[in-house]
């Protein structure tokens, strides 16, 4: 059987109290359209449609980037669920599958729930996904008779007998294409809200002598975020999940409280994270790594064996080859660090290529932007580069190469080439001592003028 995913995001999300659409506000650096979508993908579906209508172009513009298959349908007035879904019937005039609602508000639902609703549509035409709610609040209740879904009542138009029911409707539904439309279009707005429920579809399926039934998941994936603070909420949870994921794969959290991870976060098995590491989005790292604390990355891949940190920091472009040392104080961004090579203090390596086994002293910085461009630094194998040594980009160090301490390098250097370029020293004996006597006599003189 064929589904069509129909991802409701039209509303606007009030208590956001922003700019930005609700669905694209991020939870772990993805838009939580992308988390409600990532469950849905599951179901391997032919088709996916987002419902937008609030911020309608951005919307459009993130599913872009997101999934360039889907496609937008625009709600331009919000008259209910029913009538958002009702939106998408132009979009899917060709299409003879499963439809599944998903909310693009509702991020969590797992693809083993999705399948479960899917699974029970073999003996029932409509399946609505409901959770027993700790607090029922406002959500709309389920009246079931045994296994048969009989209604839905929201909230607003139930009796205070049918507010005591605590099964509540998460709103996600799977059917028939045809036979959903065929029901919506049943639908009317005589309710409390004036609004066109989807959830009418049910005693509507019912009086068509049609099978609904209702699938029960866990409160958790019915999670629905409708302020900053559910955000911040929906964050905790992905991030306690993810931590517990990642355990479960094998790597080590030695305080999984304080390792913030991004949707997308990779890390291999028997990998070691000390407390207090930052995953931004697009991070890969490989097994047996070793992450020490207050580490930050972001768009970096870490090779099996290499240690980094504390305090290091990997920006977009950041490529560890295996066994490299990346220490304290370090940023890397858009460089490639080969096999074996050290960058172990205070250093800044942008723009550039280091070489398998070198060693990049302290304070090494590449001047890689001249005001207007960047420019490249290309590091050879086995090379050593002094403490602070200033790299002028564009700049190549050969292999076995060495810069002295303290060199300001504009000019290449050949393979196995020493590159001294400072100031020569000059020693003055005695010279230290009488300045001293000199300025202590200064101070005197002064200390008696001022009494
Ligand atoms: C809905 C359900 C309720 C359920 C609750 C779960 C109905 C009538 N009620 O109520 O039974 O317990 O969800 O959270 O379906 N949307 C559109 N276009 C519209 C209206 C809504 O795209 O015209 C989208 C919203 O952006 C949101 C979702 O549909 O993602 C649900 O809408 P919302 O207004 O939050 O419905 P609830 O009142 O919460
Ligand atoms: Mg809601």
């Amino acid at each position: 059987m064929s589904t069509a995913l129909v991802i409701l995001a039209a509303g606007k999300g009030t208590r956001m109290n922003s700019d930005l659409p609700k669905v694209l506000h991020p939870i772990a650096h993805a838009p939580m359209l992308e988390h409600a979508l990532s469950a849905g993908r599951a179901l391997t579906p032919e088709r996916t449609i987002v419902v937008a209508g609030h911020g309608a172009d951005y919307v459009r513009a993130m599913m872009a980037e997101i999934d360039e298959d889907a496609e937008i349908v625009v709600q331009e007035e919000q008259l209910g669920t029913a009538h958002a879904v009702a939106e998408t019937r132009d979009a899917l005039s060709d299409f003879d599958g499963d439809i599944v609602v998903l909310y693009g508000d509702t991020p969590f639902v797992s693809a083993e729930t999705l399948q479960r609703m899917l699974a029970a549509r073999q003996s029932a035409d409509l399946v609505v996904l409901g959770f027993t709610a700790t607090d029922p609040a406002r959500y709309g209740r389920l009246l079931m008779d045994g296994n048969s879904l009989e209604r839905i009542v929201e909230y607003k138009d139930a009796t205070e007998a049918e507010r005591e029911i605590d099964f509540c409707n998460s709103g996600l539904m799977a059917g028939n294409a045809a036979q959903m439309f065929a029901l919506i279009d049943q639908v009317d707005s005589a309710n409390a809200s004036g609004e066109y429920y989807l959830t009418d579809l049910v005693e509507l399926a019912r009086a068509d002598g049609l099978q609904v039934t209702a699938v029960s998941c866990d409160e958790a994936e019915t999670l629905g975020i409708n302020s900053r603070a559910d955000l911040a909420e929906a964050d905790r949870v992905f991030q306690q999940r993810k931590r517990a994921d990642l355990m479960a794969d094998g790597v080590t959290l030695m305080d999984p409280e304080t390792v913030y991870l991004a949707f997308d976060t990779v890390i291999g098995r028997d990998t070691i994270i000390e407390p207090n590491v930052v995953f931004g989005p697009e991070v890969t790292v490989e097994s047996g790594v070793f992450i020490r604390s207050f580490s930050h990355f972001e768009g970096c891949h870490i090779s099996r064996g290499s240690k980094v940190g504390p305090y290091a920091r990997l920006r977009p472009g950041a490529e560890l080859a295996e066994n490299t040392h990346i220490g304290n104080f370090v940023e890397i961004k858009n460089a490639e660090i080969a096999e074996g090579a050290k960058v172990n203090h205070l250093s800044y390596i942008g723009d550039a290529s280091v070489g398998a086994e070198t060693n990049i002293g302290a304070g090494t910085i590449t001047c890689n932007y001249d005001g207007v461009m960047k420019h490249r630094t290309e590091i050879g194998a086995r090379a050593f580069i002094g403490s602070n040594t200033m790299l002028v980009a564009p700049v190549r160090i050969g292999d076995e190469a060495m810069t002295a301490t303290g060199a300001v390098v504009t000019k290449s250097v050949e393979d196995g080439a020493l590159a001294i370029a400072r100031a020569e020293q000059k020693n003055k004996p005695g010279r230290a001592r009488k300045l001293m006597d000199m300025l202590r006599a200064k101070k005197a003189r002064l200390s008696k003028g001022a009494e």
